[in-house]
C-alpha cells in the first residue's frame, strides 16, 4: 500500500518533468550531465589507481566534471521551470499527463535523447580521455606547457642523466596516497599560473616532496650501490694558454651490504639520520645518526645549538635529495661549465684568454636572453679583434663556434623571466661550490664532546689521487691520461 502511494507520488512529480523537459536548456543541460558523469567515470578507476598523475587531472576529476555534472543538473532544472512558466503564460500547460511508458511521447523523446548524449559520450570519452591523460602525464607538457615557470627546469633536465625518466617519476611516484596529495598540491599550483601569482624564482627545498627514497628506490637499490667510482674533473687557468689541469678522485660510492662507504654511511639498512636546520637546510644546527642494527646512536650539534634545546621531532629525516638536490636540475657555475666546454672541444682551448673572457661574459649581467644572444658573440669577436687582429681573421669560425657555446651555458643555467641567475640553486653534492657535504662534516661536533667533529678526513669520502695537476700520474697508470668521464656532463 505504501509503495504504491509513494510510487504514485513520484509519477505525480516526474510527469510534468518528463513533458516540460524538451526545451534546448534541459537538452543542453542533459549533454552536460552525461558528459560529467561518463568522463569522470572514465577517469575515476585510473585515479584510485594512481596511474593517473597529473595535477591538471586531478582538477578535471575532482573539481571539473563534477562542476559540468551539477552545472548540468541546474540547466536542466532551470529549463523546466522556463518552459512551465512559458506554458502557463500561453495557458498550453496540459492539466493531465499521459502515463509513464513508451506510449508517452515526452517519454520517448527524453529517453532517446539520454541515450544517444550518453553513447556519444562513451565513444568520444574512451578516445579523448586515454590520450588526454598520457599526454598531460607527459615530459612535454609539465616541462613545457607552464613554459616560462618550468622552463629552467625543463631545460637542465634535458641536459640531465635523467632525461628519459618522466618528470613524474620523481614527483609524484607511484601509488594512490601521493596522488591524492599532488593533487591537492597541484589545484594550488595551477591557480597560482593562472592568475601569475607564483614566485620567481622558485623557492627551495620543496618542503612537500615526497621522501626521495620512495622515488628515486623505484630505480636506484642502494643496497646494489658498491665501490668506489673514478671521478677526473678538469680545469682551465684563465691565462693566455688556458692552462689545462686536472683532478682525480676516488669516490667512495659504498652502499647498503655492509661496505661503508658514501651510501652505507647515510643510507644502508637500519641507518636513521635526523637533521634541524633553517629553511633552506643550508645551515645545519644538529643531526643525529641512529643505526637499528648496531645500536648505534650519536647526537652531533654546532656551536650555537645547547644539546638539550635540540628537538628530534621537528628534524627531517635525511634522504637521497639531501645530497643529490640536483639530480635533474643541475644547475652549473661559469667556471665549472666553462671548463666542461673546453673539455669536450666545443670551445677552442687554442683561443688566448679564451677561458677567462667566457667567465666574464657569463657574469656580466643581461636583461633577457635575446640581448646576451646579442652581445656575447659581438664581445668576443670584438676581443679577439682588438687584441690578436691576425688571428681573429684566421679562426674566425673557431670564434663563432665558442661564442656560440657560452651562450649555450648561459642559456642553459641563467632564466631572466624566472629571476635566477648564476648559483642560485646551490649543489649539495660536494663542498667547493657551496657547503654541501660541509653543513654537517667538520661544522658540527659530538655532543658534550667539545673537539670531536664529524668527518672532515679528507680520504674518508673521497681519495684526491691528483688535485689540479697538469698531468695526473695516475691516469697514465691507467692508461686513461686527458680523459673526462660524464661526472660533470658537458653542456
Ligand atoms: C630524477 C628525479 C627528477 C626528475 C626526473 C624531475 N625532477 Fe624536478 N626535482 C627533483 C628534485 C630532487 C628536486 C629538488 C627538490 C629540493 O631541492 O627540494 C626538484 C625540483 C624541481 C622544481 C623546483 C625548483 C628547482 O629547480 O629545484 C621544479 C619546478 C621541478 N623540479 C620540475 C620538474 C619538471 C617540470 C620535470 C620534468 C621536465 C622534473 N622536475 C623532473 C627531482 C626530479
Ligand atoms: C625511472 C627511473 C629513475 C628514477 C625514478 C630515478 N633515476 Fe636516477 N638514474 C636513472 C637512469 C636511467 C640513470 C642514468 C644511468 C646512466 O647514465 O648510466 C640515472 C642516473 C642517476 C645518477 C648518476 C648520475 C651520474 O652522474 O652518472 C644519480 C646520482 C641518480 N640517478 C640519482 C637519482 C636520484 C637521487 C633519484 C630520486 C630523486 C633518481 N635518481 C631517480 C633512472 C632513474
Ligand atoms: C650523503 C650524501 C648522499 C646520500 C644521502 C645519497 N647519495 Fe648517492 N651519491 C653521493 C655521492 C657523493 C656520489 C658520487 C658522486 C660522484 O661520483 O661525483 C653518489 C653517487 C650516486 C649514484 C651513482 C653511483 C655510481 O656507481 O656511479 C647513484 C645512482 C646514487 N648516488 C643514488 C642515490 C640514491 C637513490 C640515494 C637515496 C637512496 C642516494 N644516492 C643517497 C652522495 C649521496
Ligand atoms: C645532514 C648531515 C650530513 C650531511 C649533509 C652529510 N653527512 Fe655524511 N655523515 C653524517 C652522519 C651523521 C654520519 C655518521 C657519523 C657517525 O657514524 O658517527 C656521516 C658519515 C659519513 C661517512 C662515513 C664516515 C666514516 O667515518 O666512516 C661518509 C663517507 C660520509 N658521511 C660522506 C658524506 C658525503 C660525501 C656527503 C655530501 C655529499 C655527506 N656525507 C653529507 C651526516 C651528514
Ligand atoms: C664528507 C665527504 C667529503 C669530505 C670529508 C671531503 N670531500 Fe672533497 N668532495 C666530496 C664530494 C662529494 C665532492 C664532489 C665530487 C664531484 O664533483 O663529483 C668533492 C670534491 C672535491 C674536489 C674537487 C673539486 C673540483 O671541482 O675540482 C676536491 C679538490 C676535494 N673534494 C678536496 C677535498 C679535500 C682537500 C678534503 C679534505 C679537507 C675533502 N675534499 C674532504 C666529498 C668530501
Amino acid at each position: 500500500m505504501t509503495q504504491n502511494t509513494a510510487s504514485d507520488r513520484f509519477r505525480e512529480w516526474f510527469l510534468p518533468i518528463v513533458h516540460l523537459s524538451s526545451n534546448l536548456i534541459s537538452r543542453i543541460g542533459v549533454v552536460m550531465v552525461t558528459v560529467g558523469g561518463v568522463f569522470w567515470l572514465y577517469l575515476l578507476p585510473a585515479a584510485l589507481r594512481g596511474e593517473v598523475v597529473h595535477p591538471y587531472i586531478g582538477i578535471l576529476i575532482f573539481l571539473g566534471l563534477p562542476a559540468v555534472f551539477f552545472g548540468g543538473l541546474l540547466l536542466i532544472a532551470a529549463g523546466v521551470a522556463w518552459q512551465k512558466h512559458r506554458e502557463l503564460r500561453r495557458g498550453i500547460y496540459p492539466a493531465n499527463f499521459p502515463p509513464l511508458d513508451f506510449t508517452n511521447r515526452d517519454f520517448r523523446r527524453l529517453v532517446g535523447f539520454v541515450a544517444i548524449a550518453t553513447c556519444a559520450n562513451i565513444v568520444i570519452g574512451s578516445q579523448l580521455v586515454y590520450s588526454g591523460v598520457n599526454y598531460m602525464d607527459s615530459v612535454t607538457f609539465c616541462g613545457r606547457t607552464c613554459h616560462t615557470v618550468m622552463q629552467p627546469e625543463y631545460v637542465t633536465y634535458l641536459h640531465s642523466p635523467h632525461a628519459r625518466v618522466a618528470c613524474v617519476q620523481c614527483h609524484i611516484g607511484p601509488g594512490a596516497s601521493w596522488f591524492v596529495r599532488s593533487k591537492l598540491s597541484g589545484v594550488h599550483q595551477v591557480f597560482a599560473v593562472l592568475f601569475n601569482t607564483y614566485p620567481r624564482p622558485i623557492p627551495v627545498p620543496i618542503t612537500n616532496l615526497r621522501p626521495a627514497r620512495e622515488t628515486c628506490e623505484q630505480c636506484h637499490w642502494p643496497a646494489r650501490f658498491e665501490g668506489n667510482r673514478l671521478v677526473t674533473i678538469p680545469h682551465y687557468a684563465a691565462d693566455a694558454a688556458n692552462t689545462r689541469t686536472t683532478t682525480v678522485l676516488l669516490m667512495h660510492i659504498g652502499g647498503g651490504n655492509g661496505q661503508g662507504g658514501i651510501h652505507g654511511a647515510h643510507v644502508a639498512a637500519g641507518v636513521h639520520i635526523v637533521y634541524g636546520a633553517d629553511a633552506s637546510r643550508q645551515k645545519v644546527h644538529w643531526v643525529e645518526y641512529v643505526n637499528t642494527l648496531t645500536g648505534k646512536k650519536r647526537l652531533y650539534v654546532d656551536d650555537a645549538t645547547p644539546p638539550q634545546s635540540v628537538n628530534l621531532q621537528s628534524g627531517r629525516t635525511m634522504d637521497c635529495i639531501d645530497c643529490h638536490n640536483q639530480p635533474s636540475h643541475t644547475f652549473h657555475l661559469p667556471n665549472e661549465a666553462l671548463n666542461a666546454a673546453l673539455a669536450a672541444g666545443s670551445m677552442d682551448a687554442t683561443l688566448p684568454y679564451l677561458k677567462q673572457q667566457g667567465v666574464a661574459l657569463l657574469e656580466a649581467g643581461y636583461p633577457s636572453r635575446q640581448a646576451a644572444a646579442r652581445a656575447i658573440p659581438r664581445a668576443l669577436q670584438r676581443f679577439y679583434a682588438a687584441k690578436y687582429p691576425a688571428l681573429a681573421a684566421q679562426k674566425r669560425n673557431a670564434i663563432a663556434a665558442s661564442a656560440a657555446a657560452i651562450m649555450r651555458i648561459y642559456r642553459e643555467n641563467v632564466f631572466p623571466s624566472m629571476k635566477i641567475g648564476w648559483g642560485y640553486y646551490p649543489n649539495n653534492l660536494g663542498h667547493v661550490n657551496s657547503p654541501g657535504c660541509f653543513r654537517c662534516h667538520g661544522n658540527l661536533h659530538l655532543a658534550g664532546q667539545a673537539g670531536q667533529v664529524l668527518t672532515q678526513d679528507c680520504t674518508v669520502c673521497h681519495n684526491p689521487l691528483a688535485v689540479q695537476s697538469p698531468n695526473p700520474a695516475i691516469l697514465q697508470q691507467l692508461g686513461i691520461a686527458g680523459a673526462t668521464d660524464g661526472a660533470h656532463p658537458s653542456p
